[in-house]
């Protein structure tokens, strides 16, 4: 069983960074950001909670599906970077959209997120025939968990949101999904800290492998982040395809998560597939973590690029270290 894309909506920020503005808090210059991450400009919500953004694209993509709220049946919503730790961002958009009849949960895979959301709501579909509908809703502000002073990280990130409605269908789909936890400190967030007034010794055995981080700081180690990245693209489209045994040469358009556009030429070169078959959205909206492929895919559809019939492969990395491929037929 497949699913059929419905329709698709997004929301960005009305702040635009360019590379040029980071030169307030940092030592670089657009050339650099340019060259080493082909960024030239990136959205950044200044009063957005990340929650709106979320709402804001759901309701278009509703809106584009041409279907009743009423018959969502579930509400994904994907972010490493949700305003609350609860309640979840999924029922918060629920109600927002007129979600009446649906349940909601949220799901951090990071970058990999709508990889992973994508290939649950199928799931969900299979096994539940009541299901109509399903709501998936990718939304980052990851410029709130930005270290500001750290010029190798700030500069990467944008922010913003896009949702797609799924139904099931017997279209083409093949999914696989993976994580390798041993790289989970080379990118990642503290979210809290014991209070003091309860802390108490750790046993000696006990070991966090973390860095010592500050607390909603972003701490990346670049250089292993992006060896890892070069490698989890060709990978996580390779265990998709052989599972349906469908060659790179069928493929009409790859979406990548959008990270750094060296990372898409030297995975496009490893692949043997040219640039001009990559949907590449990074040089305007920076790395938008699990935004950036439904973003790639809502602007390669409304740009015309992407039609109906044409397979596509989505393929995601990030934090966890977490890594991905779905094919599907659009
Ligand atoms: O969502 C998935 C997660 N993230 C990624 O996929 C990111 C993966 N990593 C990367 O994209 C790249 O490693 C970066 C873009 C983060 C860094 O690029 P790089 O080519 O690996 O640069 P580098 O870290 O080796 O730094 C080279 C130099 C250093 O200076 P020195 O030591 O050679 O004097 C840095 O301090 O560039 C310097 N540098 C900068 N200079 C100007 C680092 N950031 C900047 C900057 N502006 N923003």
């Amino acid at each position: 069983m497949g699913i059929n894309i419905l329709g698709m909506g997004s929301y960005v920020p009305e702040q635009i960074l360019k590379n040029d503005d980071f030169t307030r808090f940092i030592e670089t210059n657009d050339e650099w950001i340019r060259t080493r991450t082909g960024i030239v400009e990136r959205p950044m919500a200044g009063w957005e909670p990340t929650w709106y953004m979320g709402c804001q694209a759901s309701r278009k993509a509703i809106e584009a599906a041409g279907i009743d709220p009423a018959e969502i049946g579930l509400v994904i919503s994907c972010s490493a970077t949700s305003d609350f730790h609860t309640p979840s961002m999924a029922s918060i958009i629920q109600d927002s959209v007129g979600a009446v009849n649906s349940g909601a949960f949220d799901l951090n895979a990071a970058c990999t997120g709508f990889v992973y959301a994508l290939d649950t709501a199928r799931r969900f579909l299979e096994t539940d025939d009541d299901l109509k509908y399903v709501l998936i809703s990718a939304n980052e502000s990851l410029s709130k968990f930005l270290d500001f002073t750290d010029r190798g990280s700030c500069i990467l990130f944008g922010d913003g949101a896009a949702a797609a409605v799924i139904e099931r269908s017997d279209k083409l789909f093949s999914s696989a999904l993976r994580s390798d936890g041993s790289g989970a400190d080379l990118l990642c967030a503290r979210a809290m800290k014991v209070p003091s007034e309860i802390s108490c010794e750790a046993p000696a055995d006990f070991n966090d492998s973390f860095p010592d981080l500050q607390l909603h700081k972003l701490f990346q180690n670049g250089k292993e982040v992006y060896k890892f990245a070069t490698q989890a693209l060709p990978k996580s489209f390779a265990l998709a395809a052989e599972k349906i045994g469908i060659t790179k040469d069928e493929i009409d358009w790859f979406i990548p998560h959008q990270a750094n556009v060296r990372i898409i030429e030297t995975a496009a070169k490893k692949l043997g597939v040219s640039m001009d078959k990559f949907i590449v959205t990074l040089d305007h909206f920076g790395n938008t973590s699990s935004a950036s492929i439904p973003l790639a895919l809502n602007e390669g559809i409304e740009k015309g690029l992407i039609k109906r019939g044409q397979k596509l492969a989505l393929i995601g990395f990030g934090a966890g270290l977490t890594y991905g491929g779905i094919i599907l037929e659009y």
